[in-house]
């Protein structure tokens, strides 16, 4: 009834849908990770908790928090011949393709966590998940180093997004001094990526679950979501967000104009960060993020000028009987972009924040098919449009 067809996986079998991990009602805006409403998780949770909740389905309890960050912090560091990696690529090599392969290499590095044997040994699981949290956090730091020509800074015994933002800006220049995140930024990181943590079946979602139901291991399936995250109708759609709103700032536009252009529907004059393909409501991560904005940036006391184009965009739309008669509302990567840059993070790296954040639902989704006891392949059935029937035509006939 939704119009989502779920994959026939050629069995007449569409049981690849079903999923225990987040629910999602477009029309009343609403979403909960294993039950738990995204407003009281954003509010009284954080991202590392909610990354647990999200792949073992429970809040876990204090002894099992205290695990779970031992691991993430037991497997912080990306070792030396994975650095290596980074040696390949000009440091204008967009970042998620070097995300995407070095993700894929911890299978190379990592075999005994890439086997798949985890119904043996649960703690095989246990720990390439952490790894692929933590180290995805690592890289996502050493990708804005590397396109800085910085040395990578080692990891730090602190909490997750504390040694993410230290491994980023400390030592700018060789040997300089550490970075101390303030507690706000901190938060507010932690806030984002917590929102980000899984979204049902997405785009990136389902190229996880599509891969891993040929029984490939974690780490080649979260390659495949970091590059189906990467195009700007998904993921890239922050950084599209924060290009079109410098691009309306340097038209000395304060929207108005843009928003008569986005009315045109075509792709290249979209209003990004608005619209959604299951929200018909307003997202409600972007009603969270968009609250959180204008909190972060007093607290900061930065004046972004880009805030007030966006708010200005908003208003606009929300009363435009074009996007509202298509039901056009912000989505998560309308404000996103604003905070990321308000806390340092360059346009370059956001959707590898996002895909930071979305490591964990792609995990819990990807341990979802690889766990089906008769573990069956996604094969998607099609609709033939092409030619029927026709013989082959000798080239000395052809015209
Ligand atoms: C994410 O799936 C997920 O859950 C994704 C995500 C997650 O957490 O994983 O939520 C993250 O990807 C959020 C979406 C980020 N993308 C953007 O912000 C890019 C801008 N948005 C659009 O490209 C679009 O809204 C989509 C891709 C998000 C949704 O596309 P749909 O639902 O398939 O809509 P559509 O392309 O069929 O468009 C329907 C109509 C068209 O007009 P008409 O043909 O009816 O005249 O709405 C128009 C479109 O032209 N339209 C827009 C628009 N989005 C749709 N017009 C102007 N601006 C827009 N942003």
């Amino acid at each position: 009834e939704s119009g989502y067809i779920c994959f026939d996986q050629g069995y007449g079998n569409t049981g690849s849908c079903e999923s225990q991990i987040t629910y999602i009602d477009g029309d009343a805006g609403i979403l909960r990770h294993r039950g738990y409403p995204i407003e009281q998780l954003a509010e009284q949770s954080e991202f590392v908790e909610t990354a647990y909740l999200v792949i073992y389905g429970e809040l876990p309890n204090a002894a099992q928090r205290r695990a779970f960050g031992d691991l993430l912090r037991t497997h912080a560091e990306v070792e030396e011949p994975l650095q290596r990696i980074f040696e390949g690529f000009p440091r204008t090599a967009p970042p998620m393709t070097i995300l995407a392969s070095v993700v894929a290499a911890l299978a190379a590095h990592h075999p005994e966590l890439a086997a798949n044997n985890f119904e043996k040994d649960l703690a095989v699981f246990d720990t390439a998940a952490a790894m692929a949290i933590s180290k995805t956090r690592t890289l996502g730091a050493m990708i804005y180093r590397h396109r800085k020509g910085l040395p990578f800074v080692p990891s730090k015994d602190t909490t997750f997004c504390e040694n993410f933002l230290h491994m980023m800006f400390s030592q700018k220049e060789p040997g300089g001094p550490d970075y101390l995140a303030e507690p706000e930024v901190v938060k507010a990181l932690n806030l984002l990526l917590l929102l980000h943590a899984d979204h049902e079946q997405n785009c990136s979602t389902a190229a996880v679950r599509m891969v891993g139901s040929s029984s490939a291991n974690l780490f080649a399936s979260l390659s495949a979501g970091v590059s189906a995250l990467s195009g700007p109708l998904h993921g890239g759609a922050n950084t599209a967000v924060m290009e079109m709103l410098q691009q309306i700032h340097d038209a000395g536009d304060d929207g108005s104009r843009f928003i008569e252009q986005a009315k045109s529907g075509s792709k290249s004059t979209r209003l990004m960060g608005f619209g959604h393909a299951v929200y018909r409501n307003f997202d409600p991560r972007a009603k969270i993020i968009g609250a959180a904005c204008e909190k972060v940036l007093a607290k900061l006391g930065i004046n972004d000028p880009l805030l007030d184009i966006a708010r200005h965009l908003e208003q606009a739309a929300l009363r435009d009987d074009y996007f509202l008669s298509r039901k056009l509302y912000p989505n998560v990567d309308f404000y996103s972009g604003i905070i990321m840059r308000a806390l340092g993070i360059p346009v370059s790296l956001f959707t590898v924040i996002f895909a930071m954040g979305r490591t964990t639902g792609w995990i819990a989704n990807w341990y979802e098919v690889a766990s089906q006891p008769k573990g069956r392949i996604y094969r998607p059935r099609q609709v033939y449009t092409g030619p029927v029937k026709r013989d082959y035509v000798p080239m000395a006939a052809r015209p």
